[in-house]
């Protein structure tokens, strides 16, 4: 796992972006995208670029249960805001959070996934090391499935609806093995609230009780961050 740390939001940013742009010049058509809080500065600025996505595909990690596409915090919502509107693909799936059926709708999602390998795919992290929405304990061997959303994943998403209430208690995501399929992974973490999980995915733990330790054993991941390694620690 290689790192590298920022000192400026806008140079983190900028690479981000670069490497996005790296891969679609080597070739990648199919990306796995991530929402929340630490993407929209990053989709912002390929908005503003002359990337195209015209020919790729895109696959998000999660969606909540119960929320229509075309509800504000869905992630459907989210993505066309910051992203699909201004930068559309040539098709972009998320698994659909009002299907009938959990069991159908995530094996669909799963043979999309089987279908289109992903070359690329974007991560945030959680401070509990959830990657998508598995939570702690879910099994490296997970594939798509629904999940029962921790509360403390709950209480930090409740910022962006008007009270803990209205935040969905299920959401489907990709499993930690659809993501580790992916040929290439850029990981994201950034903010204070993220420097505990940040040093125990960097410290090569390989735990199911952090989700993101999966990633110690992909080949090809780089993680981006503003926080600096913590001088004269005892
Ligand atoms: C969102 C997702 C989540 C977030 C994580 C960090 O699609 O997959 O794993 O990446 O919860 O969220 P922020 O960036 O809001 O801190």
């Amino acid at each position: 796992m290689k790192v590298k740390r920022f000192s400026s939001m806008d140079d983190l940013y900028s690479h981000a972006v670069a490497t996005i742009v790296e891969a679609k010049n080597n070739g990648a058509t199919t990306f796995g995208l991530a929402t929340g809080g630490t993407m929209e500065p990053l989709y912002a600025k390929i908005c503003k670029t002359d990337i195209d996505f015209s020919h790729c595909i895109s696959f998000n990690l999660d969606e909540y249960v119960g929320l229509e596409a075309t509800h504000q915090q869905s992630y459907a919502y989210y993505m066309n805001k910051h992203l699909f509107n201004q930068k559309p693909f040539l098709a972009s799936y998320l698994p659909d959070g009002l299907a009938v059926d959990p069991l159908v709708e995530t094996a669909r999602y799963e043979g999309l996934l089987q279908q289109y390998p992903l070359d690329f795919q974007l991560l945030g992290i959680g401070q509990n090391g959830h990657i998508g929405f598995n939570e702690p304990g879910t099994s490296f061997a997970s594939l798509t499935h629904l999940v029962t959303l921790e509360e403390s994943t709950r209480q930090a998403n409740a910022r962006f609806f008007s009270s803990i209430d209205e935040v969905p208690t299920q959401a489907y995501t990709m499993g930690i093995q659809s993501i580790m399929r992916a040929k290439c992974i850029l990981l994201l973490a950034v903010g204070e609230a993220k420097r505990e999980v940040l040093e125990r995915l960097l410290a090569s733990d390989y735990t199911e009780d952090v989700p993101a330790t999966a990633l110690s054993k992909h080949p090809n991941v780089m993680v981006l961050t503003d926080l600096q390694e913590e001088e004269n620690k005892l």
